[in-house]
């Protein structure tokens, strides 16, 4: 589960160790937030480890996959979550800002889904995080919903190259979440509460659960989608 130490990241680790999986846990630079989600997953029982990684570097996202392997014996659910929002006008988007966003969200979920494609067992699941910003087309959202569209194309060419055995691969996309990636003033946030019939913006575990389904038994026929989780954002 990558970028797994914040935010949606977290709550879907904590919620998939309820569910009886061995997690491990994954963060850019907050080793100690990471460090504290296994400490709370094992103290409710469950198995977890973790390890420091940028996805965007192949080599590291090899060492998160061959950590999770020498730990647990096998992989068979993928979480390719990291992720980092950086938004502005296109008159006033930086190459750095650009670069960053597309090497964490657009190759980094690439190099993830790679290792997922060689190591997941049969019968798993395969999730990538879009996002609904894919639909709202925001002013100054333009580069970031660019890194997330791409998912929704991985998701469904990956399920076919992962024909015959039986391993489910989809894009979630969340709405609106409350984690520190929703960097906006409250009033914004008021708004886009009341953009759902909910009354309200996301939780993390909102997009958790909706996660868990898809791991579920049961979720096994969704399959090659974008799946919307957003309280019925429009
Ligand atoms: N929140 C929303 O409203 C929303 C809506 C739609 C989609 N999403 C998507 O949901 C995903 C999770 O977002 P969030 O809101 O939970 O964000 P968040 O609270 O900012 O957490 C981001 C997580 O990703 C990790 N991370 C960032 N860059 C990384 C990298 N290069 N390598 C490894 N880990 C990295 C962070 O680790 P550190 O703690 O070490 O920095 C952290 O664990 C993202 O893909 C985001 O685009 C979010």
């Amino acid at each position: 589960m990558t970028g797994s130490s914040r935010g949606i990241g977290a709550a879907t680790a904590r919620r998939l160790a309820r569910d009886g999986y061995a997690v491990t846990v994954n963060c850019l630079v907050n080793t100690d937030l990471a460090a504290q989600v296994v400490s709370d997953i094992k103290a409710a029982g469950g198995q977890a480890t973790w390890l420091q990684a940028d996805v965007a570097d192949p080599a590291a996202v090899r060492a998160l996959f061959d950590l999770t392997e020498e730990t647990f014996g096998g992989i068979d659910v993928v979480i390719s979550n990291a992720g980092i929002m950086n938004t502005a006008t296109f008159a006033e988007f930086t190459d750095e800002a650009f670069d960053r966003m597309f090497a964490t969200n657009a190759k980094g979920s690439f190099n993830v889904l790679r290792e997922a494609a060689r190591r997941t067992r049969d019968g798993g699941r395969i999730i990538t995080i879009a996002s609904t910003s894919i639909r709202a087309r925001r002013a100054t959202h333009g580069g970031y919903a660019a890194t997330k569209a791409v998912q929704e194309i991985y998701a469904g060419c990956l399920a076919k190259e992962l024909a015959g055995r039986r391993i489910s691969v989809n894009a979630l996309a969340p709405g609106p979440t409350n984690t520190d990636l929703l960097d906006v003033p409250p009033p914004l946030r008021a708004q886009a509460a009341q953009m759902t019939p909910y009354g309200r913006i996301g939780e993390p575990e909102d997009i958790a659960n909706a996660i868990a389904g898809l791991c579920a038994a049961e979720g096994e026929w969704v399959n090659g989608q974008l799946v919307f989780a957003n309280g019925g954002f429009f």
